[in-house]
C-alpha cells in the first residue's frame, strides 16, 4: 500500500454516520413523535446539543435530543413531522435503523443557570429540547433555586408529553403552567399565546436566567415579554434552530450575523443576537 492511500484510510471522516436502532416510538400528537433509539456505549450529550440523523438512501437532519443525558444506553428525539426526512422517521418501526452523527454545538451552559431560579418557556415541539433540559436540572435540583416551567401548543391535541408535565408539577421546587391557543371543552388549563403566563412569574428577576425554544415568531415574542418584565439580554438564552448542513462550521449555511449556529450555538443569549437584524426569519 503506498503512502497516499494508508493517510486517505486513516483519515476520518467527520460525515460518517454511526448505526442505532429503534427501540420504541410513543405517539405524542397526530404530528409529534417521540423515537427512542439504542445507541453505541461511547456516545454521550450534553443537554441543548444537537444531532444530525440519517435515513439511509433518503438524507439527514439536525435533532436535539429530549432524553436525560445521563442515560447513556439510548436517546430519545422528539421529532414533528414536516418534510421528507422527518415524514419518513414518522414511518420508522421497532427494530428499523438510522444512521447519528454528533453531538454538536455548545448546549446549555448549565454552570451559569447554578443557585438561579432557571424560567423554561416552551413553544410546540420546542419543549422537546427544553425536556433534556428539564430532566439534567431535575437530577441536580439542589444546585437552583428553582425551576418555572411556561409551555404553550396550538391546540390541546398539540400539547406533548402530556403524562410528564403534571408529574414534572409534583416535584419540589418546580411550577409549570401550560397555556394553548386555542381551547376546546376538555382543556381546563390557560387559553392564551404562552406570553400571557409570563407575568406574575414566582422567580426573583435578580438573579433569574430565562431559556427559551420554539418557532421563531414564538421567540421574538417571548424575547420581547422577558425583556419588558426586567430580564436582561444576557440572562435569556435562545436554541437557534437555523437551517443546517454540515453540523460542524463547514458550509455557512446556518449563518446568524457573525456566529455559526451549528458550532457557536445553537444557544445563544440574546445579549449575543441582539444588534442582529434577522435573527427571527
Ligand atoms: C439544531 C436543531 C435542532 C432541532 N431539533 C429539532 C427537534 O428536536 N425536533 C424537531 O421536530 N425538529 C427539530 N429541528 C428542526 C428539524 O431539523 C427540521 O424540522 C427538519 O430538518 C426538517 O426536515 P424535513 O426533510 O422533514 O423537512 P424539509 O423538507 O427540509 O422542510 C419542510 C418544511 O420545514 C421547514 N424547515 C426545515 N428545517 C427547518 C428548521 N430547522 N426549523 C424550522 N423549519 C424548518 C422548511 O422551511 C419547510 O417549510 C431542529 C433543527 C435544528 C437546526
Ligand atoms: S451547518 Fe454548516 S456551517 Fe453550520
Amino acid at each position: 500500500m503506498n503512502k497516499m492511500s494508508t493517510s486517505s484510510h486513516t483519515e476520518k471522516n467527520i460525515y460518517q454516520p454511526f448505526e442505532a436502532t429503534v427501540v420504541d416510538i410513543k405517539e405524542e400528537t397526530p404530528t409529534i413523535k417521540t423515537v427512542v433509539l439504542k445507541i453505541r456505549s461511547n456516545f454521550s450529550f450534553r443537554t441543548g446539543q444537537f444531532i444530525e440523523m440519517t435515513v439511509p438512501g433518503l438524507g439527514e437532519a439536525p435533532f436535539t435530543p429530549s432524553s436525560d443525558p445521563g442515560v447513556k444506553t439510548s436517546i430519545e428525539v422528539t421529532i414533528m413531522k414536516v418534510g421528507m426526512v422527518t415524514e419518513k422517521i414518522h414511518g420508522l418501526q421497532k427494530e428499523d435503523t438510522v444512521g447519528i452523527r454528533g453531538p454538536y454545538g455548545k448546549g446549555y451552559p448549565l454552570d451559569k443557570f447554578k443557585g438561579k431560579d432557571v424560567v423554561i418557556v416552551g413553544g410546540g415541539v420546542g419543549l422537546a429540547p427544553l425536556r433534556s433540559l428539564l430532566l439534567s436540572l431535575f437530577s441536580d435540583i439542589d444546585n437552583y433555586r428553582s425551576i418555572c416551567l411556561r409551555y404553550g401548543a396550538r391546540t390541546p391535541a398539540d400539547v406533548i408529553y402530556k403524562e410528564l408535565l403534571p408529574e414534572w408539577a409534583k416535584k419540589k421546587k418546580v411550577d409549570v403552567v401550560t397555556t394553548v391557543d386555542i381551547g376546546d371543552p376538555s382543556w381546563k388549563g390557560n387559553v392564551g399565546l404562552v406570553t400571557t403566563i409570563l407575568k406574575d412569574l414566582p422567580v426573583d428577576m435578580k438573579q433569574a436566567v430565562a431559556v427559551v425554544c420554539g418557532p421563531p415568531i414564538m421567540m421574538k415574542f417571548v424575547t420581547l415579554k422577558l425583556l419588558d418584565i426586567g430580564f436582561k439580554p444576557a440572562d435569556i438564552y435562545l436554541s437557534m434552530e437555523k437551517s443546517m448542513s454540515c453540523g460542524v462550521g463547514k458550509c455557512g449555511h446556518c449563518r446568524v450575523g457573525k456566529f455559526y449556529a451549528c458550532k457557536d450555538g445553537p444557544v445563544f443569549t440574546y445579549e449575543e443576537l441582539k444588534d442582529i437584524h434577522d435573527i427571527w426569519d
